[in-house]
């Protein structure tokens, strides 16, 4: 049964708590049936608010005592509280005795076991699954920590800060006691206890103290932890060396979980992790895996200043913390990246990623804004939106102030709220008074808006160019348009960096009417007005503008460039970004007049010869080539249109690759060819790219001989499958396999699956990739079916959930929009099962149905009904019933 109501919480009604608490001291005697809790908490009255009862939060809980200065006293019980009436005005010790079940503890959140050992995940609100407690991050405490556990089944036992003492007790218990310094809110708390070995490291800063750096994994997991461990020694070196932030912990631990909701999470000193956002070995995770782990273990660690030194006032203000973390590790990633090529392509795929997830949210039925003005379940808010865009927020600060403005911002933030819990406005303030007469600083309150208007603004460019007067005027434009709950909205600050490109290619001086001189051939406007006219004079001819380089800002840009003004952009400009957007405008456009005018989509040779430049290109790198040769995703071409028909998406997606596979196949071939590597593996930039297009090159070629009934590229790719040195080649070929539905593929996939039996992350990959597979004749639909039922297949574990069940749902649009709506009476029953064992993993699964109403028919009748089925059940999680209702609004 669940317990309480949903109840729709709001940001305007925050208050702050009636009570601070100061210190706990937490004891736990850890059994994985039933833990028993002893929390011993000094609390005082906050004297900023009026007198009422001491309300604590807690859920699913089993209260055994609870004492006020070592005294009973009376309490009652309601909902997910624990309300004490009697509390004193003066300062006192509140005890509180309760157990837990973290064994049937399978929402994973709270403390659960998860292969025997026990973890614990916080954010946002799972401390109140182990305690009762003020969970909300504004309380800050500092916290000592007793473990008592079996030794020989628990050998390991941690938490938060450092180690105090540690010893045996009678029975074969022993203990571990530890104090974390800094006061933290309960959201950062952790533990873990259970048969983990760590790898170690000891380093010295740039400050000359010494600190030991630990990651803790199962037994055999220990020599796919290297890269980790490098990518944390990297983003230690970098915190300090970019935004003077050091490591502020004696001790710094990081452990590997592999049932577990999210990538990972920063608590404090002790990081957890999904073992797939941190395990790699060329022989079992790709370059992407590589890259993505070096992204999220510095993610976190950069957390330990912006969230932990620093945490969020309230939810509402969750992207105070991660929009900027986001922007920190993205950042990071870049400067990793060394080139500026390859700067751009992290760039590009950051881009692409956004426009993936956060564009179809912010037009769907879940919009909101970066800081949510409302919630049921705060779980449901660790969005795109808040972090991706609120990336991109911080990114438009570091633009409009500079990167050397934006880190004296940053260092006043800190100066002024270091050891606080604060608000996005206190952020804003903060880089806005280290860098005044700015043009942030200048429109600040307009500038906000990107925090409390949804939606994605559609900026429209136009220019025109006189001869007579060699000036050249560019007029742009900007709408937002309506989301649920916000109908009218003003305008954006909007930073547009801009070149203009001569008729030869070159890049022209800039000059805007007015002023004496050019500066630069590269420079940043700023549209806040709905409308704004820019005249630049001295243009010698007719330029191409080259619009939002580096994606300045994330709008959806119309710049009305014809197809010779984007293969311009795609020859010369000297903006990667921009360029790689010229790639993808070109075959935009040719796909969505394909799907608008219903007919078959023909590639013209004006095309193909752009594409075949590109994969000839001497100087252009195989990462960018890959990029640029990618065509747009189906979920970014559906966002392009009024009314959704994805499976005339898919077609015309399909045509467009057999085309370019078939018109290119002498080119992909030498591409091929070029991109062997004969180096040891490494996950470098330059390898990764070459690697990227020869997979590509691989897939087309199997894709167009598949389809002329051709053996030899199928061949190849099985023998490249067999022989791969490591998980990217790999992988690479067998999905080249299956994607082209090749014979080949069958003892292929069964091979693979033989090879990795027992390593949970490459059968993951084994089953998204079937989820994956792109639909030919209810064939993949099918498969997915029939997988559900494979032995090791099970829903309990997120990641094999995901693998599977998200794959086809989220990310097979072919095989999951069915005329005969069975993909969506599917997702219905697994929102269900779902829900039954981890609301989480359930509500995000809810989430596919966000843009139902966009649907063209039959899809969209059948979709409605679905969402109805699964908001008629009766008991939903809060998490689920949120999403169901505010698709059905
Ligand atoms: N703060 C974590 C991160 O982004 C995410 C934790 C989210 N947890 C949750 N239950 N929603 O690094
Ligand atoms: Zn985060």
């Amino acid at each position: 049964m669940r317990e309480g109501s949903a109840t729709l919480i709001r940001r305007e009604d925050y208050l702050a708590p009636a009570f601070w608490i100061r210190t706990v001291d937490l004891s736990f005697d850890l059994d994985p049936a039933k833990t028993l809790v002893t929390s011993k908490m000094q609390i005082e009255r906050n004297s900023a608010v009026a007198h009422g009862p001491l309300r604590l939060h807690g859920e699913e809980l089993n209260l055994l005592r609870v004492l006020i200065n070592g005294e009973s006293v009376s309490f009652r019980q309601e909902g997910h509280e624990l309300i004490i009436e009697g509390a004193p005005d003066a300062d006192f010790q509140l005890e509180i005795r309760n157990t837990c079940a973290p064994e049937k503890n399978t929402t994973l959140s709270g403390l659960y076991t998860s292969g025997g050992s026990f973890f614990t995940q916080c954010e946002a609100e799972g401390f109140r699954r182990i305690t009762y407690f003020l969970d909300r991050p504004d309380v800050m405490a500092v916290y000592t920590v007793l473990l008592r556990a079996d030794k020989a089944k628990y050998p390991v036992l941690l938490s938060n800060g450092n180690l105090l003492e540690s010893g045996e007790l009678e029975n074969g218990r022993h203990f571990a006691k530890w104090h974390d310094p800094f006061p933290k809110p309960s959201y950062l708390f952790a533990l873990v206890a259970g048969d983990l070995v760590a790898r170690e490291q000891r380093i010295r800063t740039r400050a000359g103290k010494d600190h030991l750096l630990q990651v803790f994994v199962r037994r055999g997991d220990l020599e796919k932890t290297e890269h980790a461990m490098n990518s944390l020694i990297a983003s230690i070196v970098w915190d300090e060396a970019r935004f003077k932030l050091p490591l502020d912990l004696e001790r710094f631990m990081v452990v590997g979980v592999s049932d577990f909701n999210m990538g990972a999470m920063e608590n404090k000193g002790l990081n957890i992790f999904n073992t797939s956002a941190l395990l790699a070995s060329p022989a079992t995770a790709t370059d992407a895996d590589f890259s993505r782990i070096e992204s999220i273990v510095a993610h976190e660690y950069f957390h330990n200043w912006t969230g932990n030194r620093v945490t969020c006032r309230d939810w509402f203000q969750l992207s105070l913390k991660e929009g900027l973390t986001v922007f920190r590790d993205q950042e990071f990633s870049m400067d990793m990246a060394a080139t500026p090529s390859a700067r751009a392509v992290c760039r590009i795929q950051d881009v692409r990623q956004l426009r993936a997830a956060q564009f179809p949210e912010d037009s769907g039925a879940m919009a909101h804004p970066v800081r949510p003005d409302s919630y049921v379940e705060i779980n449901n808010f660790y969005t795109a939106t808040v972090y991706d865009k609120g990336s991109e927020v911080v990114r438009m600060y570091q633009t409009l102030v500079g990167r050397a403005g934006f880190e004296k911002g940053i260092s006043l933030y800190f100066e002024r709220h270091d050891g606080q819990a604060v608000t996005c406005d206190d952020f804003a303030q903060a880089i806005a008074d280290a860098n005044p007469g700015s043009e942030l600083s200048t429109r600040l309150d307009s500038f906000k808006r990107w925090y409390s208007q949804a939606g994605t603004p559609r900026v429209q460019a136009r220019g025109s160019y006189d001869a007579a007067s060699q000036s050249y005027t560019l007029t742009l434009k900007q709408t937002t348009p309506a989301t649920p709950g916000q109908d009218h909205k003003l305008p954006q600050v909007i930073p547009v960096a801009l070149g203009l490109i001569g008729a030869e290619g070159q890049a022209l001086p800039l000059q805007l009417q007015g002023e004496a001189t050019a500066s630069g051939t590269e420079r940043v406007l700023v549209l806040d007005q709905a409308e704004q006219s820019f005249v630049f004079v001295n243009v010698v001819s007719q330029p191409v503008p080259s619009l939002l380089r580096g994606f300045s800002a994330p709008v959806v840009l119309d710049d009305g460039l014809s197809d010779a003004e984007l293969l311009t952009l795609l020859q010369h400009d000297s903006d990667a970004f921009n360029r790689w957007e010229a790639s993808q405008r070109l075959a935009l456009n040719r796909i969505l007049a394909a799907v608008r005018s219903g007919s078959a989509l023909q590639l013209d040779d004006a095309f193909i010869e752009a594409m075949r430049a590109v994969l000839r290109h001497t100087e252009l790198d195989p990462a960018f080539k890959e990029l640029a040769l990618t065509l747009p995703g189906e979920a970014y071409i559906a966002e392009q249109l009024d009314v959704v028909d994805p499976q005339a998406i898919h077609a015309a997606v399909e045509a467009a690759q057999a085309q370019l596979a078939a018109a290119l196949r002498d080119d992909w071939q030498a591409a091929f060819e070029a991109c062997q590597i004969s180096a040891g593996y490494a996950p470098t930039p330059e390898q990764s790219g070459k690697r990227a297009l020869a997979n590509l090159a691989l897939s087309m070629l199997v894709l167009d001989a598949t389809r002329s009934g051709d053996s030899v590229w199928p061949g190849r790719a099985y023998q490249r499958f067999k022989d791969a040195s490591n998980m990217t080649d790999r992988l690479g070929a067998l999905s080249a396999l299956v994607n082209a539905h090749a014979e080949l593929a069958e003892p292929a996939l069964a091979r693979f699956h033989a090879l990795f039996k027992g390593e949970a992350l490459v059968i993951d990959k084994w089953f998204a990739l079937q989820g994956r597979t792109p639909e030919r004749d209810g064939k993949s639909f099918a498969r997915v079916k029939q997988l559900m039922q494979h032995p090791d297949f099970t829903l309990k574990n997120p990641n094999r959930a995901r693998s599977l069940i998200f794959s086809l749902c989220m990310f097979n649009p072919a095989a999951f929009h069915r005329t005969d709506a069975a993909g969506y009476v599917f997702w219905a029953e697994q929102v269900l099962a779902l829900d039954a064992i981890n609301p989480q993993i359930a509500g995000r699964l809810a989430r596919v149905m966000d843009r139902w109403s966009v649907l063209a028919e039959p899809y969209r009748s059948a979709a409605r009904e679905a969402v109805a089925r699964v908001a008629a059940k009766a008991d939903l999680s809060s998490d689920v019933r949120e999403i169901i209702e505010r698709a059905l609004a």
